[in-house]
């Protein structure tokens, strides 16, 4: 049975997205900024991603048995006031238009809830036979948390929070009230770190009755509207509850971070006490509240297992807080745990209610397109760029990272999901400190925000206190206080850091390479991140590698076999 998922809408919608199940193994998965090239795409169609997906499997839509979708349409719509007459062809013919994918049967199309699409992402790529099911994210039709069972199977859901206890906006009400965009939650959970977490408290609004309802709803006033009224709402609401506890600082605040922008760039703008406390105070509560509901799962669903999904499992201190607390023993998170995830999710859910079988456990991520030697080569010949061939790949590399260079590598298929795990990455050396400004100005970040690294798997335990293998970078930990001092471009201001766990099985050019660095420096550890420039999505193609290349301070690229290295004199 052949399966397209995907994600995406003309209109108010992010991180569209498409993915390829076959008799329910996931071939392929791609997100639509890649191609399109700009961040999240927003108000995108899937149309890139799906074709993508056709082209992996060398099949057309003809040969595809279901489209499924990670959003219930008709549901959706119906809360947003319009009566939606849903015509299958013409939504089919909306999201794949005929012009581009020809076809002469029109696939069946199945709505599948956007919860239990997230749910389905990481309940059916866990390996777990039971989990808990906790699915947190800015709203789904008419929900904004869900906590479910998934058993032998099957996934149902026993308790659901309305949008108006949205965890996710109230993260996105915060980042503005702050100063950064509501796309910004990453920057704040990376802000947090530097700010009193006692500083404010929020607990009053949510803990008290969460289990129950987190009894947000009472400081807004908010029934009877659309969902696009609650959403506004909902922001206001907080804006306004902020207003008037945390006093006049909303103004400045906001003014001194957005003029600074403007004045100094990016990279040399810092955040004010205030910003840092309202962030610190913000993922205590969230962390807090998390933790409340990971115990109500474990007490209500007795399976020691957890799995995790939407956009606020992307929060890696939190995911932390619940590895530190011990209430499961084994947690899986969906890496694609946004959005774009509820493509694969849709897909997913479709086949194993008709197959009723439980999922298998994915190790890696690497469902994106790849480009072979010959492409590269093409390129490089092109563009007049001088290269050169390398046997041992992983060898070079290592000893250009050692010595210093900050390298874009760019190897096999691309990885899905908003963590470059050693595919599309940018690696640096993590024993010298100046290579986390180096690298922050590479990418146009903040100084102040923090770097991850990779580490060989079966390591973690020499460099992280408590560290069971981290695949997809998902997780904050502690750093050992006798390695502190090692990898200083990697540890944040707090004293943690988010691995990634590299296995032969998952990747073994990047477990090599890592062998290697460990060969020459005793350091079994890179520095990785995303390779993109400014704002922009990670790269896809060689072509998009090459740009960010001769537009940055990156000192060498390698792709395949190919190593391009900028000749210019250090001062
Ligand atoms: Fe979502």
């Amino acid at each position: 049975m052949t399966i397209l998922g995907l994600h995406g809408w003309r209109e108010m919608e992010h991180d569209p997205a498409a993915c390829l199940v076959v008799d329910g193994k996931l071939i392929a998965m791609a997100e639509e900024e890649r191609f399109v090239r700009r961040k999240h795409a927003f108000d995108c169609l899937p149309t890139n991603a799906a074709a993508y997906c056709l082209s992996q499997a060398n099949i057309l839509l003809d040969d595809v048995d279901l489209v499924t979708y990670g959003l219930n349409y008709k549901k959706a719509s119906h809360l947003c006031g319009v009566v939606a007459k849903l015509d299958c062809e013409k939504f089919l013919d909306m999201l794949l238009p005929r012009k581009y994918f020809k076809y002469n049967k029109t696939p069946k199309i199945q709505f599948i809830d956007h919860h239990m699409a997230h749910a389905a992402s990481t309940y059916y790529t866990s390996g777990f036979k039971d989990a808990a099911v906790l699915v947190i994210d800015g709203q789904g039709e008419n929900v904004s948390t869900s906590l479910g069972y998934g058993r032998n199977g099957q996934i149902s859901f026993f308790k659901q929070f309305p949008v108006y206890d949205s965890i996710g906006y109230l993260y996105e009400a915060v980042c503005q009230y702050i100063g950064f965009s509501v796309h910004d939650a990453g920057k704040i959970m990376g802000l947090a770190a530097y700010g009193d977490r006692d500083r404010y408290n929020f607990n009053s609004i949510t803990l008290d009755h969460c289990g129950y309802s987190m009894g947000i709803k009472k400081y807004l006033n908010i029934d009877n509207q659309t969902t696009s009224d609650w959403q506004r709402t909902m922001i206001y609401g907080w804006k306004k509850y902020f207003s008037s506890e945390l006093k006049w600082q909303y103004i400045p605040s906001l003014y001194s971070y957005k003029q600074n922008h403007a004045i100094l760039g990016r990279d040399e703008v810092i955040p004010s006490r205030f910003q840092k406390d309202v962030a610190a105070s913000l993922q205590k509560t969230v962390e807090r509240l998390i933790i409340h509901l990971c115990a109500v799962l474990r007490k209500k669903t007795r399976s020691k297992n957890l799995v995790i999904s939407g956009g606020v499992a992307l929060n890696c201190s939190v995911n932390g807080k619940i590895a530190d607390s011990s209430i499961f023993e084994n947690i899986h998170i969906f890496p694609a745990a946004n959005d774009a995830g509820v493509a694969v999710g849709s897909a997913l859910y479709a086949y194993h209610q008709k197959s009723g079988a439980v999922g298998e456990k994915i190790d890696n991520i690497y469902l994106g397109p790849a480009f072979t030697d010959e492409q590269i080569k093409r390129l490089l010949c092109r563009s007049k760029i001088k290269y050169e061939l390398v046997k041992d790949i992983e060898k070079e590399t290592a000893k250009l990272l050692s010595e210093g260079c900050v390298v874009g590598w760019f190897q096999g298929r691309m990885e899905a999901g908003p963590r470059a795990l050693g595919n599309r990455s940018i690696l640096a050396d993590p024993r010298k400190k100046e290579n986390h400004e180096k690298v922050n100005r590479i990418k146009g970040r903040e100084n102040w925000r923090p770097l991850s690294p990779s580490i060989l798997y079966g390591y973690e335990g020499s460099y992280f206190e408590n560290a069971k293998p981290s695949p997809f970078m998902l997780k904050s930990v502690k750093v050992r206080s006798d390695k502190l001092e090692k990898i200083p471009a990697v540890v944040h201001v707090d004293g943690t850091a988010r691995p990634q766990s590299v296995s032969q099985k998952a990747n073994l050019r990047y477990y090599n390479l890592l062998s290697e660095f460990n060969k020459i420096t005793k350091v079994p550890l890179l520095l990785n991140t995303s390779m993109n420039g400014p704002g922009e999505p990670i790269v896809c193609s060689p072509m998009d590698a090459v740009r960010l290349f001769y537009s940055t301070g990156l000192d060498c690229l390698v792709m395949n076999n190919y190593i391009i290295k900028k000749e210019y004199e250090k001062k």
